[in-house]
């Protein structure tokens, strides 16, 4: 890459928005993505809208057979309807799944642990403004970007084997260090964005642990840069009028998902943290690196919540 293409990216601004994507995207191969599809199961929660409509719509393209996990069954079916209308047809179906409460997404998980799944793609996510807590006592980001995906991917580790499961993390997880007594806490001062960011940083922590312990299934982590989609322009009002002419399409932000679940040569890699098609650093900031014993930690209090 040039001097110039590095300085950009290093500007943050200039590498997570759309004059980001189009410099990046002059290095994309077009073969990974001359696929066929057909035949392959993909499962992509929060498909009703952004980036994880983006991602099912062009799987569909390409001709999977796309499940769209969704927790409302109104915007689910409404989102079914387009997809199917747009060229979907019969292989978009929906299935209604809470990611923040167990039961639900157990119900889920029976519904798809006696078949195969190729790609499961972890992309429902929020970010709140005051502190939301589950019925089961979680900070519901937590409950949601974590706890909610950690019980769905267990509970498919079977139907995933050969398979590839997605963590759409964020930018913003750079930011943090992994802090498992945070994820936990529903009381005292609340930020929103970094709660969020929090949670995002887990995501790719869960991921790296997830693919180094399962030989059969590729776990990766990956973040979009900046999207224009509705999350973004409800939970950011502010950072959306003022970046909104640079952000990306939700198509662009959803290119590297798309690679990742339907790239042939990417068959049999090990699950990395990507950003537009290549391996992008996790800790571009060194104090972010993990304390000793704390991805241990997190992985040992994942696995008591699953009960
Ligand atoms: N857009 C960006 O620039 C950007 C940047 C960094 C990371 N990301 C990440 O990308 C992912 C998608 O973001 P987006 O911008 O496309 O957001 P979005 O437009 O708000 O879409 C989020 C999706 O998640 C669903 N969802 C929320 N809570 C859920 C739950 N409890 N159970 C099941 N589904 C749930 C939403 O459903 P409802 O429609 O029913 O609310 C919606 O379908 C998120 O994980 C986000 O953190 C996005």
């Amino acid at each position: 890459m040039s001097l110039i293409g590095r300085l950009l990216d290093h500007s943050v601004v200039f590498d997570f928005d759309r004059t980001g994507f189009r410099r990046h995207a002059r290095a994309f191969d077009p073969a990974d993505l001359a696929v066929d599809l057909s035949g392959r199961r993909a499962l992509v929660t929060g498909a009703n809208a952004g980036l994880g409509r983006a991602t099912a719509e062009a799987l569909l393209a390409l001709g999977a057979e796309v499940h769209l996990l969704c927790r409302s069954a109104e915007r689910g079916a409404a989102a079914r309807e387009a997809l199917a209308r747009a060229g979907g047809g019969d292989r978009v179906h929906l299935t209604v799944v809470d990611l923040g409460d167990p039961a639900s997404v157990d119900a889920c998980v029976a519904r798809f642990a006696a078949q195969r799944v190729d790609v499961l793609v972890h992309n429902a996510g929020l970010l709140n403004d005051a502190r939301v807590v589950t019925a089961d006592g979680w900070p519901q980001e937590t409950a949601v970007h974590l706890l909610g995906p950690y019980r769905l991917t267990v509970g498919l580790r079977g139907a995933l084997a050969g398979g590839r499961v997605i963590f759409v993390s964020s930018g913003g997880a750079l930011t943090q260090r992994l802090d498992v007594d945070a994820l936990q806490r529903t009381t005292g001062p609340y930020d929103g964005v970094v709660a969020y960011a929090q949670t995002k940083r887990a995501q790719i922590v869960l991921a790296a642990e997830l693919d180094a312990a399962w030989p059969e299934v590729a776990v990766h982590a990956m973040h979009p840069g900046w999207a224009d989609t509705g999350g973004v322009a409800r939970s950011l009002p502010r950072f959306h009028a003022l970046t909104r002419p640079l952000l990306r399409t939700p198509a662009q932000g959803a290119d590297t998902i798309v690679w990742l679940a339907a790239c042939p040569r990417l068959a049999g890699a090990r699950g990395d943290f990507w950003f537009d098609r290549r391996p992008a650093d996790a800790y571009r900031l060194a104090r972010t690196r993990e304390a000793p014993g704390e991805r241990a930690r997190l992985m040992a209090w994942l696995g008591e919540c699953l009960g």
